[in-house]
């Protein structure tokens, strides 16, 4: 086993964390951003999926602690953040070629250097997290895409919708305006990914 303080695995952990914390903070944003254009259920997915975010910061997080010996606990890194001013359809778009670029290839590579280096675990959860991520990408384009084309409360065939606040529910082409039941507007229908 390569001694972690010189290891590779070291530097692509304190990577990952930070790259965890951006991808939770954006989506903080993009949450925020949602709820101002009434748009309740995406914000709620978005905090959603920055709760995974930060979840997987302090998996990496851990890692370091738990194998860095040294109590000078700073580790130097070089990497690359987006930095973006976008609107809500296309953050959401980027957000989900992000993700994919992560799930497709940043944590799997960073996972066979961990193996290689011998840090079976490390190298697991690299390759778990990626799995998250793969699921995010596909949520978020989804997303995008319905966005963009109008369609997160509109189908072509009548559908079931749902109201996220009081469950209400009806069979029907487009999810109502406000709420037939508790008056909440349409942005708090749930959006299903499934269809
Ligand atoms: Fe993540
Ligand atoms: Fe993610």
């Amino acid at each position: 086993m390569v001694d972690f303080s010189q290891s590779k695995t070291k530097e692509n952990l304190a990577r990952a964390f930070a790259a965890e914390c951006q991808d939770g903070a954006r989506y903080q944003f993009i949450a925020k951003d949602a709820k101002q254009n009434q748009m309740n259920y995406i914000s709620t997915i978005m905090k959603m999926l920055a709760k995974n975010e930060m979840a997987h910061a302090k998996m990496f997080y851990q890692h370091i602690i738990d194998n860095l010996q040294s109590k000078n606990g700073n580790i130097n890194i070089e990497a690359g953040y987006p930095f973006k001013a976008s609107e809500l359809k296309t953050s959401l778009k980027e957000a989900a070629l992000i993700e994919e670029y992560e799930a497709d290839n940043i944590y799997p590579s960073f996972a066979k250097i961990a193996k290689d280096e011998g840090f079976a675990e490390i190298a697991k959860t690299f390759q778990r997290v990626a799995e998250v991520e793969k699921v995010h990408a596909q949520k978020l384009a989804a997303l995008g895409e319905m966005f963009c084309k109008k369609t997160l409360y509109k189908a072509q065939n009548p559908k079931q919708y749902e109201c996220s606040n009081c469950g209400h529910r009806e069979y029907k082409k487009e999810a109502w305006k406000t709420c037939p039941l508790c008056n909440y507007p349409q942005g708090y229908v749930i959006i299903n990914f499934e269809e």
